[in-house]
């Protein structure tokens, strides 16, 4: 049975373990936070070489909500300084850069930092780079279908013309493709709550590696197994 010779056209990512790499060292969890940029950085590099057309990292769920002040208000401004020091980086390397949640309940200095990154990288095609903030696919598709009933209730749709297309569209992830490859790291094996109608055929990949310690060679790993695998899609 062969393999796929191409590598994933759409990885996404449940960066896990940051708490546990913080706590392990005797610090606090915001220090796993801020390691856990430096993952971020090699990866997207390592993905960039590869080909990887679309790299989708869960990096604030809804469930994230009900942490503590402290470390919600550190994650965001972690992630703002992220925004303003990478986005030159990224408008030089072909990356666009997209926010993928319910964005408006983000802090107004992140959504600001990310739709100047968004505005800015806009007409990047190498890679598109979607960081999902404040994002749960329930919340999504709930979403989606309030917007899809009051189009059909004020007469723009016609449930019998609603297909898997016009779903997909009324979605955060719009325009995202299908996921080829989930790579979870930190040990556990489940979802989350992440893009539940683009994993539908993915490939899932679980490794014990805490988020900050995932390097390219992790990385590599779980591409080359995604490229072990026979994908059927529900064929025989
Ligand atoms: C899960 O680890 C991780 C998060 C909730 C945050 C992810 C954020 C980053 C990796 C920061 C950098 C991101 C960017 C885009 C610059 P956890 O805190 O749940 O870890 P635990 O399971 O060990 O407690």
């Amino acid at each position: 049975m062969s393999g796929n010779p191409l590598p994933p056209a759409h990885v996404a990512i449940i960066m896990d373990g940051n708490g546990r790499w913080a706590q392990s060292r005797g610090l606090p969890r915001s220090e796993g936070h801020l390691a856990g940029a430096e993952p971020v950085r090699v990866i997207l590099k390592a993905a960039h070489r590869l080909g990887v057309k679309f790299l989708t990292l869960y990096a604030f769920s809804t469930e994230n909500w009900a942490r503590s002040i402290d470390e919600v208000d550190n994650l965001f401004a972690l992630l703002t300084r992220y925004l303003d020091s990478e986005t030159a980086e990224l408008l030089a390397s072909g990356v666009r850069l997209k926010g993928v949640g319910d964005l408006e309940r983000l802090p107004k200095t992140t959504r600001l930092a990310l739709a100047k990154a968004e505005e800015l990288t806009a007409a990047n095609q190498e890679l598109t780079l979607s960081l999902a903030l404040s994002y749960g696919s329930r919340a999504e598709l709930t979403r989606a279908a309030q917007d899809l009933a009051l189009k059909a209730k004020a007469g723009d749709l016609d449930p019998a013309n609603l297909t898997e297309a016009t779903l997909t569209s009324h979605l955060w992830t719009g325009g995202l493709p299908d996921v080829d490859l989930l790579i979870r790291t930190g040990g556990d094996q489940r979802i989350s709550n992440f893009l539940l109608w683009h994993l539908a055929y993915a490939e899932l990949y679980f490794t014990e590696t805490l988020w900050p310690d995932f390097g390219e060679a992790d990385f590599l790993a779980a591409v080359t197994d995604f490229q072990s695998r026979h994908r059927r899609f529900g064929r025989v």
